[in-house]
């Protein structure tokens, strides 16, 4: 297994081989096509959008993706609704973490948290994401064990649960780079 970034040209052209994983692990999207323009290629367009992916020999098994969210976006708003402007002032902008999965029969091998890692390298800000209202949670357990806070809930965006709002406070990390999509290593 190895965890390496795609190109946004990778991204396009791999889509379909995303949605497999994608579709597999969450089945929440109605279809392909809603799913492409209405989340890949919707957050690709974003600021520093950056996709990690977990890579079997050449085949997608996992990924994560992310990028700066911005006001007036769905995500960014909602969290300053849910946490008041004061704390949304703090927290940002900041790197919003989309997506996180893999593949069930790839878990429990550490695999999640380097996509995480991988995500979030060289991130100097804040970073938020929203995740299962519930601590016992895998992704919960790991968005915990890396740091991530809780700081409010909110609605999914269907409006079928509650979710946590977790955050994890900027750090400073030199000149480490800014997320780029187009960083392969
Ligand atoms: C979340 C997910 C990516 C974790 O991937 P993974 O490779 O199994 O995780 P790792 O092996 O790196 O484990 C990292 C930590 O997660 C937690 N964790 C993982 N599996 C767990 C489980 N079955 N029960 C409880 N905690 C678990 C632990 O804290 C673990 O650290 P530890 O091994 O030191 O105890 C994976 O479970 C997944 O794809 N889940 C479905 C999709 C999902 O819920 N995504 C998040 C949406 S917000």
């Amino acid at each position: 297994m190895r965890i390496r970034y795609l190109t946004d040209d990778e991204v396009r052209t791999r889509a379909p081989e995303i949605w497999r994983v994608y579709d597999e692990v969450f089945g929440d999207q109605p279809s392909y096509d809603l799913w492409l323009d209405g989340m890949l290629l919707r957050h690709a367009a974003r600021d520093r959008f950056r996709f990690a992916a977990a890579l079997e020999g050449d085949d997608i098994v996992g990924f994560s993706w992310g990028y700066v969210g911005a006001p007036g976006q769905y995500y960014s708003d909602s969290v300053r609704a849910a946490i008041g402007d004061e704390a949304a002032d703090r927290w940002q902008p900041a790197f919003e973490v989309v997506e996180l999965a893999l593949l069930p029969e790839h878990r429990g091998s550490g695999h999640g948290r380097a996509l995480l890692r991988a995500l979030l390298d060289g991130i100097d800000g804040p970073a938020l994401l929203s995740t299962w209202d519930d601590d016992t949670d895998p992704a919960v357990r790991l968005y915990l064990s890396e740091g991530w806070r809780r700081i409010g809930e909110h609605p999914k965006a269907d409006g079928s649960r509650t979710m946590q709002i977790m955050g994890l406070a900027g750090r400073s990390r030199g000149d480490a780079p800014q997320p780029r999509s187009d960083r392969a290593e």
